[in-house]
């Protein structure tokens, strides 16, 4: 299994999908791999989250298919038996420390705050999401927290636009960024995956 930061590496944005109908995941995922990004988040925000990771990572060997928002053990469980690849936490508990040992999967825990750094690296985890980004101090903030944890990597996720991205990219302390203007909700619900293929292409085109 490919570890997260390989994951991270692979496209300078992660899109973070809600979905509300597992049967258009395949599509989905295709148009964001013909558009250069071939990481997918899938957010357990709808009832149809887990069939649609397991249909979009059976449909589309060429996707990294994981799954967003998980808060739980249970939930950590969860995405693994749907196939997800790895899996993105707003924070970070303890039981989740515990499952990400015991489930075996790459787990992306989200930070805000320097104590909250802490707590990840004290647990083992040296790349992390900055969540939720924009609010908590933008460009400026996770700049600050490269000084003390120069080894710490960031997926900022949260408020990342297409205005924003190229900010956080061009820090050193930042690998991808995370967002859902690459396929907004009312995007996946339409079907419109030209229209969602397009601004793929757009953000991978961005420079890490
Ligand atoms: C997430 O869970 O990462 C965010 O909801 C995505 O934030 P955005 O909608 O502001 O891109």
């Amino acid at each position: 299994m490919r570890s997260i930061d390989e994951t991270m590496r692979r496209a300078p944005v992660i899109p973070v999908v809600s979905i509300g109908d597992a049967e258009g995941a395949p599509a989905l995922a295709a148009a964001l791999v013909a558009g250069g990004l071939p990481v997918i988040e899938i957010t357990l925000r709808t009832p149809a989250a887990l069939p649609a990771i397991e249909a979009a990572a059976k449909a589309q060997p060429d996707a990294v298919v994981g799954a967003g928002t998980v808060t739980n053990a249970e939930e950590l469980e969860q995405v693994r038996a749907a196939g997800a690849q790895f899996a993105v936490s707003p924070g970070l508990t303890e039981s989740l420390i515990a499952a990400s040992r015991d489930v075996g999967l790459p787990l992306l825990p989200g930070v805000a705050t320097a104590s909250e750094a802490m707590r990840a690296m004290e647990a083992g985890f040296d790349r992390l999401k900055f969540f939720p980004a924009e609010s908590a101090g933008g460009p400026a903030g996770l700049k600050g927290l490269g000084g003390p944890f120069p080894a710490l990597c960031f997926c900022p996720t949260g408020g990342v636009t297409p205005e924003n991205a190229a900010t956080y990219l061009a820090l050193d302390n930042v690998v991808c960024v995370g967002g859902s203007w690459v396929a907004p909700r009312a995007l996946i619900d339409a079907g419109d995956w030209a229209a969602i293929e397009r601004r793929a292409r757009a953000a991978s085109a961005l420079s890490v």
